[in-house]
């Protein structure tokens, strides 16, 4: 099978090793006569799937006992909304941490919902870090305090959670979700999109603390009512029952590979070899600054945008794909996840030095 190097930021690459196990599964399941597409949700088939995956999900990240995993759809953007319908309280204000494109528009759709105060926000630095936790304006009363721990577009990652004392904290988990530990008993809620390093579009995580399993507000859509959700297993109504299964397939991968901890340290060591070659020549800048820069996406600019197009154009006819920055941003982004082989950011390291070392020759 002829693969491509894919450094896409999401939907992105899977090991070959689950595409044929999703292949098998789309066929007949394991001697079932059925197609993973034909079952029905309530069927003890199905619900054997999920249930593994959420065995195996709680093993990874080692969910504690009293916060629940839904398993809904939407995609995190739409949770974005969501999340506040479910825990705002009417009258109620949440805290936003913005630190780039990701955050500012979780905070924007919980605004339709009820009162949100921006605590912290590095927009006036073009979100090249963190604000200092000490500058952060929290409120006490909050329901809660939302950050994104990665921003995909920005390339800026918090290295741990901030201290909120006793208000939760509510975090979107989406692009480095299960690239290294996270401390979910500190987290009233966290959620992710799936199409990143657990499988396929069409489904969003949500672990919750059951204490936060609150009345939604009333224009809440059953589906997206947590509490509702958590009472009844996940099925208010028809899971996304294919990327359950998708994400199940990765869960089991991961398990099978180490694990977080192994797939933290392969993303930290790659990471700081990409950040080696751009520090290195004069040719890359990265704008992040060192402490904040994300391991899973690594954005960085060449001098001039027909530059940047000329290392797009040339890494293509490398087989290197998909390094296009966000649209909203521009520039270089690398997106490292866990199925990212190896060979291909070897195979990126080498084109990146000989980019370079040419640019340098015609000089
Ligand atoms: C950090 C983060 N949050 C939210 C989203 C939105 O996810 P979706 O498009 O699945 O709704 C993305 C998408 O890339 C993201 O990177």
């Amino acid at each position: 099978m002829s693969r491509i190097h894919n450094f896409s930021s999401g939907p992105s690459c899977l090991p070959e090793e689950v595409l044929r196990e999703i292949r098998d599964g789309m066929l007949d399941w394991q001697g079932s006569g059925m197609s993973v597409l034909e079952m029905p949700f309530s069927s003890p088939e199905y619900r054997a799937i999920a249930a593994a995956a959420e065995r195996d999900l709680r093993e990874l990240l080692g969910v504690p006992a009293r916060h629940r995993i839904l398993f809904l759809q939407g995609g995190a953007y739409a949770h974005f909304g969501i999340l506040a319908m479910n825990l705002l309280p009417p009258g109620g204000s949440a805290d936003y941490v913005v630190t780039g494109l990701w955050s500012e528009r979780a905070a924007a759709e919980a605004r339709r919902h009820g009162a949100v105060r921006i605590a912290a926000s590095g927009a006036h630095e073009g979100y090249r870090g963190i604000p200092p936790c000490e500058s952060w304006r929290l409120d006490p009363a909050a329901a809660y305090c939302h950050l994104t721990t990665n921003e995909t577009a920005h390339g800026v990652q918090f290295r741990e959670l901030p201290e909120t004392g006793a208000v939760p904290l509510v975090a979107d988990v989406t692009s480095d979700f299960l690239t290294r530990p996270i401390e979910v008993s500190r987290c009233g809620l966290l959620y992710a999109s799936a199409q990143k390093n657990a499988g396929c579009a069409g489904l969003t995580v949500v672990i919750v603390r059951e204490d936060m399993l609150r009345d939604a507000a009333d224009v809440t859509p059953s589906p997206f009512d947590y509490r509702r959700q958590a009472e009844c297993n996940g099925c208010v109504n028809t899971p996304s029952t294919f990327s359950v299964y998708c994400a199940g397939l990765m869960f089991a991968w991961m398990r099978r590979n180490g694990g977080v901890p192994a797939f933290a340290q392969s993303t930290a060591r790659r990471s700081a070899r990409l950040y080696e070659i751009i520090d290195g020549s004069p040719l890359y800048r990265c704008p992040v600054e060192p402490a904040h820069r994300s391991q899973v996406n690594l954005c960085f600019r060449l001098p001039g945008r027909g530059l940047e197009r000329e290392f797009l154009e040339q890494a293509a006819r490398h087989g290197l794909h998909h390094l296009e920055g966000h649209s909203a941003i521009g520039g270089i982004r690398v997106s490292l996840h866990n199925a990212t082989p190896d060979t291909s950011v070897e195979a990126l390291i080498a084109f990146m030095r000989d980019f370079a070392a040419r640019r340098h020759a015609a000089a």
